[in-house]
């Protein structure tokens, strides 16, 4: 495969651009930024679903041109056998991006992303966002993951950033992340894209069995009965509740929290936080899902 050309996607209207180097990529987007175009950025790990069209999308109607990375961070994975199985299916996420009109595919090899000699590491203390919920489950994916969403905004320059709900605390680790670096980027949360039984679409997804990805719908139904609770309950009774009924169904729910969607720290009652959002980690046979809701918003 060369290193930059244009897909000949004769199915579809548009052409999107792939490009595998770094330097190729920074020429392109630097003649387009000098012509005054708003450069949108969808960061990505591959395996595109719904969820990430969502982001294309959302990037297409707020921006000029929209840039999609797909990279498997090796960074952010703190246990090498979930890095071998991550999902890489690059022929069907081109031929995603392609429908969604997306404008630019950055494809890198590890080497054009972390270079040797090139020091990426971010010297950034996150404080307690990072060691919480998937921070402590997980330790080190945030530090990689920062550093890889930070590498790639320098590389790319985008003037937006559009990432999901998805993934609740890394998006707020990002915000924090851009205030920590004084960054004018502007970061756009897009809501969670299910599936029609309300299960959150993941690239995970794809490794359930056919009964476990029906009955994985559990998880989004006690977030509707969290936030049906919350006229009677408080937080802690809701999430020791919530802990119940999912292992009752044969699951091994990691934490459920409903925390400050701000601090993230978990609250004793629902007045102390504008922002109250229920989080999520459930071992549904081998594969660990994560979903959020937000209970409250009054910004
Ligand atoms: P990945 O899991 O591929 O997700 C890329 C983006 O898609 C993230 O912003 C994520 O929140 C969003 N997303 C995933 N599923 C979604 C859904 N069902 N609805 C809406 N948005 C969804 O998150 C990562 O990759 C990586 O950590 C990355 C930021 C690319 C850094 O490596």
């Amino acid at each position: 495969m060369r290193d930059f050309y244009q897909k000949p996607c004769f199915n579809y209207k548009f052409i999107m651009f792939l490009f595998k180097k770094v330097a190729d990529l920074q020429q392109y987007l630097n003649t387009k930024r000098k012509e005054g175009n708003v450069i949108g950025f969808v960061p990505t790990m591959g395996a595109l679903h719904e969820g990430h069209l969502s982001l294309i999308r959302a990037s297409k109607s707020q921006s000029d041109l929209t840039v999609c990375s797909i990279f498997v961070n090796p960074t952010q994975f703190n246990d090498t056998s979930d890095l071998e199985k991550y999902p890489r299916t690059i022929g069907a996420d081109i031929d995603l991006l392609s429908s969604a009109d997306n404008d630019i595919l950055f494809w890198p090899l590890d080497t054009e992303v972390y270079p040797p000699g090139l020091d990426t590491n971010l010297e950034l203390d996150f404080g307690d966002l990072a060691t919480v919920m998937e921070g402590y489950f997980r330790p080190g994916h945030f530090d990689g993951m920062a550093q890889v969403v930070w590498r790639l905004l320098q590389i790319v320059e985008p003037h937006k950033l559009f990432m999901g709900q998805k993934d609740f605390q890394q998006l707020t680790i990002v915000r924090n992340m851009l205030q920590q670096m004084q960054s004018e980027i502007e970061l756009i949360m897009c809501p969670i894209v299910r599936e029609d039984n309300g299960l959150a679409m993941s690239s995970r997804n794809r490794r359930l069995s056919v009964e476990d990805r029906s009955q994985s719908t559990i998880i989004y139904q006690v977030l509707n009965e969290a936030k049906e609770k919350m006229k009677q309950e408080k937080p802690g009774e809701i999430s020791q509740w919530a802990m119940k009924k999912i292992s009752d169904c044969g699951y091994k729910p990691e934490y459920f929290k409903i925390v400050n969607g701000i601090t993230l720290q978990a609250i004793d009652q629902f007045k102390d936080a504008d922002l109250v959002v229920a989080c999520t980690a459930v071992w549904v046979g081998e594969v660990r899902l994560i979903d959020n809701m937000i209970l409250k918003n009054q910004k």
